[in-house]
């Protein structure tokens, strides 16, 4: 098993509700963990979607002790689902195909990541109805998945904006996560 699946496992395991096992063995018949964070920008790397998600684990964690200190108002088994899950709907997203590229003046074949949506549902709301066939979440947690985007979000137009505005301001933990990914993007996986 990679490193990256191995570490993943292990704050999975975090994660005791009903339906956790059955949702992990769904992740492991499925393309997560060797599948891509992006097709162009970040980590568009095989196995980059699984590294990501431990990436957004690790700033969400971090940036909620530094708020909160010793009372984080979230337990552990949350911060790790809405991390770890927040961007499932990457599964069986991504399939290779090929492009023409000139390399040193040479047409050749090279490999990239194509969409291919086989649930055309969305983002953060398709993670929270892939999430919620397996296991319950909470309000909060359901919050936090679904505008994980932020202003990002395709949605965020015009009544949209204020919907995830209030959303944000109601249940915190979705603004925390959505700082999170964003650092997890921007500063963590540029150079990756
Ligand atoms: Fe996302
Ligand atoms: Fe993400």
């Amino acid at each position: 098993m990679e490193p990256a699946q191995e570490k993943f496992m292990s704050v999975f395991a975090q994660i005791q509700r009903d339906g956790a096992q059955d949702l992990l063995q769904y992740l492991q018949k499925s393309d997560f963990f060797t599948a891509p964070a992006s097709n162009r920008r970040h980590l568009s790397v095989e196995g980059g979607l699984c590294l990501h998600s431990l990436h957004v684990y690790e700033r969400l964690l971090k940036n909620l002790q530094n708020e909160y200190g010793k009372n984080v108002p979230y337990s552990l088994e949350t911060i790790a689902i809405v991390a770890l899950l927040h961007d499932v709907c990457k599964v069986n997203f991504y399939t290779i195909d090929y492009k023409n590229q000139k390399i040193d003046g040479v047409w050749q074949q090279v490999p990239y990541y194509k969409i291919e949506d086989t649930l055309p549902y969305g983002h953060g709301e398709k993670s929270v109805y892939i999430v919620n066939g397996f296991m319950r979440l909470t309000r909060e947690e359901a919050m936090a998945i679904n505008w994980h985007m932020g202003a990002f979000d395709d949605r965020c137009k015009g009544m949209g904006m204020q919907t995830m505005s209030e959303a944000f301001s109601k249940f915190p933990l979705a603004f925390w996560l959505h700082i999170s990914d964003m650092q997890a993007t921007y500063l963590d996986e540029q150079s990756e």
